[in-house]
C-alpha cells in the first residue's frame, strides 16, 4: 500500500493552497470536502500542471461515519495516510446567546468532533509510516474570544491537543505540528457572517503564504508555525497579558460582526 497524503477542507482557501503546494512537491493525495466540484476542479488543475492526480471525496466532515468513510476510500485506493492534514473548519460571529444552539455545536463536531475522529482511525497509518501531522487551528487558539466564543475554543482545543501529540508521538517518529494564521482572505469570513468591511481592517494574509507557512513548519517537524510577525506577537502576548485585559478588546473588534 501507497502512503498518500490526506487534506480535509481542500475545496478552497488555505486547504486548497496546501493541495497546489503538497502537489508542487511530488505529493500522491486525497482530497475531503462537500464541494465536490470544487475538488474535481483542483484535480483536474494539479493533473494538468504535471503531479499525480489527486483522489477526491466529497464528503460532509461532520456526519456520522465520515472519518469511516475516509478510512475506506484510502483501502479502496491500496493506500494508507502518510500525511494527514486536518484543515477542515469554521466559525460563527455573534453572541453564544444570540446564535443558533445546533449551528454552534456544528462548530465542535467539525472542528473538535471530526478532527479528533479522523486523527485517531489514521494515528495508526502515520505511526506505521513515521508520518506527520498538521493541524489546522488559529491565532484564535490563544485566547477566549467573545464575540466568536465557540470558535475560538474550538480552536483551544486544537492547538492543546497538537501540541501534547507533538510530544507523545517524538518516539514514534511522527511529526505533529499546529498551523496557527491570523485573519486570511478566504471564503471563512463569509460562512462566519462577518462583514467585508471588517475583513478589510484585519489586513488579512494570503491564503497561499498562509499554506506556505504550514507546509514550511510540518516540513521542518515544528510544534507550532505562526505565520507573520503580528500573528506571533499576539501568541506570545497571550502568554503574559491577562486576558481579562485582551478580552474587551476583541469583544470591540467582533461587535457587530454577527448576531
Ligand atoms: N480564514 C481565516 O482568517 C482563518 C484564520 C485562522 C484559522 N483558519 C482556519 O483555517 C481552516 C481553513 O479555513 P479557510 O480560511 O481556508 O476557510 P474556507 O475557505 O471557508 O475553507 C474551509 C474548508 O473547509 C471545508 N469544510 C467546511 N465544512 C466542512 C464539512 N462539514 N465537511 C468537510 N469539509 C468542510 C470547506 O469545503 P466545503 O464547503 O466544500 O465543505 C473548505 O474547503 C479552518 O480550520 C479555519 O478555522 C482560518
Amino acid at each position: 500500500m501507497t502512503a498518500i497524503t490526506v487534506i480535509t477542507g481542500a475545496s478552497g482557501g488555505i486547504g486548497a493552497d496546501l493541495a497546489r503546494i503538497f502537489a508542487r512537491n511530488g505529493h500522491k493525495m486525497l482530497l475531503i470536502a462537500r464541494n465536490g466540484e470544487a475538488l474535481s476542479a483542483l484535480s483536474d488543475e494539479l493533473s494538468a500542471q504535471g503531479a499525480p492526480r489527486p483522489l477526491v471525496l466529497p464528503l460532509d466532515l461532520a456526519t456520522p461515519g465520515a472519518a469511516q468513510r475516509v478510512v475506506a476510500a484510502l483501502r479502496q485506493a491500496d493506500a494508507t495516510a502518510g500525511i494527514l492534514v486536518n484543515n477542515a473548519g469554521y466559525g460563527l460571529a455573534g453572541t453564544v446567546a444570540g446564535l443558533d444552539t445546533a449551528e454552534q455545536l456544528g462548530i465542535v463536531n467539525l472542528n473538535v468532533r471530526a478532527l479528533t475522529e479522523l486523527t485517531l482511525l489514521l494515528l495508526p497509518d502515520l505511526i506505521a509510516a513515521r508520518g506527520r501531522l498538521l493541524n489546522v487551528a488559529s491565532t484564535a487558539a490563544y485566547f477566549p474570544g467573545p464575540g466568536m466564543a465557540v470558535y475560538y475554543a474550538s480552536k483551544a482545543f486544537v492547538l492543546s491537543l497538537s501540541e501534547a501529540m507533538h510530544q507523545e508521538l517524538k518516539k514514534d517518529g511522527v511529526s505533529v505540528t499546529v498551523l496557527c494564521p491570523g485573519a486570511t482572505a478566504t471564503g471563512f469570513f463569509d460562512r462566519a457572517g462577518v462583514d467585508a468591511n471588517m475583513l478589510k481592517m484585519l489586513r488579512p494574509m494570503s491564503s497561499m503564504t498562509v499554506a506556505e507557512a504550514g507546509y514550511a513548519g510540518l516540513m521542518a517537524g515544528r510544534r507550532v508555525a505562526i505565520p507573520g510577525v503580528m500573528n506571533k506577537v499576539a501568541a506570545l502576548l497571550s502568554g503574559v497579558v491577562p486576558h481579562l485585559l485582551f478580552m474587551p478588546l476583541l469583544q470591540h473588534l467582533q461587535a457587530g460582526r454577527g448576531r
